[in-house]
């Protein structure tokens, strides 16, 4: 069960935007000791942010969901996260039961069949790993962008998340494309090779595509779905500021 007030939260929330992203960190870790936790993809915002955790010394629990269906390339760059530096990386899996039930009733790739199919598959692979990796938490670090989609632009960098009952820190949520290619650069930070191949969002193999150019953040996710259906569930927009 989660620590977190929403007044607790109100009272950070203000005074985030003037912080750096080690300072906004100590300030939640001395709040909510050992209730710090981020999630990565692998993706690049996500390796920017395991930088700046690494840089700031702060105690932060790093977990990443591996849905058994991921890119070799970003299992290159999980292990060349964990070369570069000293810190741990949790895994969570999808329930061996479900998920065995769910490919012998349906076969190993029904999420083109039905968008109810596609949820389900992420719902077992992804959100119910989520919940597992939440337990007990009072912060969630994400690597979410305002630029990404229109959901995501209404965000806040710090929020509220009413479906998990925790605060949510979306750190790089201002950042530009260019902000966060700098950065990787600049820091000489690994990354997922497939971003130099037209790949934006990176998710799972069989459901992300590279992106042509003029086409949207989200356009190589899920890109056989209709535009409004593209959420797998992990980012559930009942979040409040109040
Ligand atoms: S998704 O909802 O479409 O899958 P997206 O790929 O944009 O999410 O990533 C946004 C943020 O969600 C990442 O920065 C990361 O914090 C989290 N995230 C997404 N996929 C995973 C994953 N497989 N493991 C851990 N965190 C993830
Ligand atoms: Fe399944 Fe595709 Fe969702 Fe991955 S992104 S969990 S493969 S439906």
């Amino acid at each position: 069960m989660s620590i977190v007030t929403k007044d607790s939260f109100l009272s950070l929330q203000d005074r985030v935007v003037q912080l750096s992203i080690p300072e906004v960190l100590k300030q939640l870790s001395e709040a909510f000791p050992g209730g710090l936790t981020f999630s990565t993809s692998f993706g690049m915002e996500d390796q920017v942010i395991t930088d700046q955790i690494s840089q700031s010394g702060v105690p932060v629990n790093i977990f990443t969901l591996d849905t058994g269906r991921l890119f070799p390339e970003t299992y290159s760059t999980w292990s060349r996260t964990l070369e570069r530096y000293s810190l741990p990386i949790d895994a969570y899996y999808p329930n061996a039961e479900k998920i065995q039930e769910f490919v012998r009733q349906y076969g190993p790739n029904s999420f083109y069949e039905s968008v109810e199919r596609r949820k389900e598959c992420c719902h077992i692979r992804k959100v119910e790993p989520l919940k597992k990796a939440l337990a007990g938490k009072s912060v969630w670090i994400t690597g979410l962008r305002a630029e990404q989609s229109a959901g995501r632009s209404e965000m806040h960098i710090l929020e509220w998340d009413d479906s998990h009952q925790l605060i949510k820190y979306n750190p790089l949520l201002h950042w530009t494309t260019d902000d966060v290619r700098n950065y990787i650069n600049q820091h000489n930070v690994p990354y997922n090779s497939l971003h130099d191949k037209g790949f934006v969002s990176i998710g799972c193999a069989p459901c992300t595509r590279a992106v042509r150019p003029g086409e949207d953040f989200r356009a190589g996710r899920w890109w056989w779905e209709d535009q409004s259906k593209k959420e797998c569930g992990l980012h559930v927009h009942q979040v409040t500021t109040n």
